[in-house]
């Protein structure tokens, strides 16, 4: 049942999906989707201060586009396109930075991350970072304020950037009145970090992700590389130490989930067999989402239609925003 709040989310492109960004962020917004009003939009602008190619920004777009349009998101409730469609947001970012203290930007984790890992290699501290990175926080807020967001469900990496949101908006209206909502964080309670091939949390920086919309083939030869232990099949095994347990458990029904689990436990299933298991779930449930996802990035004509489409909206409600805001803080 939807709650009458209006949900918000970015996918920033930065590459193909994989499996810890569904399960971490995406499944989540595809789930509130179902009942709920909902904004998603593609996070261009956001990837600019990693990527340097427009060539790769653009394809990258149209796959994070072509990955929402096939998920089995509620279209009919959602309101997609891409951000740098709306020139309100970078104008809305401008003035956003004249209410923003710096030591919360010193505080952001991304920029933070930066930092230790500079100290620890001996370089200067701020080395490799620019004004995008640094600012990111600020540009997110002006995305979710912009369109009076009431809910904000991301990945649990990204609360505290919500939380800034919150923070910009209350010094804003602290001067200005009452201008902005309030926006709340949701973060899926047992999403967890996902392990990627070799047990570490999947992620594109450690080259071991599956890729959401990935082939049937590379999906299983990908699944086939899970790194294991030395079990030998009669051993029993501890499915929460398994990689393979911890995927299927997002894509299985409850009383599945219940059946691997003792299938592990009992012994007498290889990691061969388990695995075959999992490629044969996953494929299942994604075979028809993937075919879509195919048909679209053979079709941009459409993905350009839609994400024009939902331009065209957005763009309404944020230049009426804007023009507010522009005349609390100009006059
Ligand atoms: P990557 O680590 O591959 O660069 P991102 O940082 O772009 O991925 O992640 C985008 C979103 O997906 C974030 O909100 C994050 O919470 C979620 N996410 C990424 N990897 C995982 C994972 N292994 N488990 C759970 N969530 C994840
Ligand atoms: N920063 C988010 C990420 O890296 C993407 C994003 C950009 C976003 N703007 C947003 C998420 C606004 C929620 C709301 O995953």
């Amino acid at each position: 049942m939807s709650d009458g709040k209006l949900y918000l989310t970015g996918v920033k492109p930065t590459g193909e999906l994989h499996f810890g960004n569904y399960i971490g962020a995406i499944k989540q917004a595809c789930d509130l989707s179902q009942d709920n009003k909902m904004i998603v939009f593609i996070a261009d602008l956001h990837a600019l201060n990693a990527v340097r190619d427009a060539g790769v920004v653009r394809e990258n777009t149209y796959r994070a586009a072509a990955v929402i349009m096939s998920l089995g998101f509620n279209m009919d409730n959602v309101l997609l396109f891409r951000q740098s469609d709306i020139d309100a947001v970078y104008k809305l970012t401008e003035l956003l930075m004249n209410v923003t203290p710096k030591g919360l930007m010193d505080r952001a984790h991304s920029y933070k991350a930066m930092v230790d890992k500079n100290t620890a290699a001996g370089v200067d501290a701020d080395a490799g970072v620019n004004m995008g990175l640094y600012t990111y926080p600020i540009l997110m807020a002006a995305d979710i304020l912009l369109y009076d967001t009431d809910i904000v469900p991301v990945g649990a990496d990204q609360k505290q950037h919500v939380e800034f949101a919150r923070d910009i908006a209350g010094h804003f209206n602290a001067i200005y009145g009452n201008m902005f909502k309030l926006p709340d964080v949701r973060i899926l309670p047992n999403a967890g970090v996902l392990p990627g091939l070799d047990g570490r949390k999947m992620s594109k920086s450690y080259d071991n992700e599956i890729a959401l919309m990935a082939p049937q083939s590379e999906l299983k030869k990908k699944i086939m590389r899970i790194i294991t232990d030395s079990k030998t099949p009669e051993e029993s095994k501890d499915p929460e130490e398994s990689t393979i347990f911890q995927i299927y458990r997002h894509f299985a029904t409850d009383d599945e989930v219940v059946r691997f689990a003792e299938m592990f436990r009992a012994g007498g299933m290889g990691y061969g067999t388990a695995k075959t298991i999992l490629f044969e779930k996953l494929d299942s449930v994604l075979a028809k989402k993937r075919e879509r996802y195919e048909y679209l990035m053979t079709h941009r004509d459409e993905i350009d239609a839609a994400l024009a489409h939902g331009a065209e909206i957005a763009r309404k409600i944020a230049d009426k925003k804007i023009a507010k805001i522009m005349k609390a803080m100009l006059g």
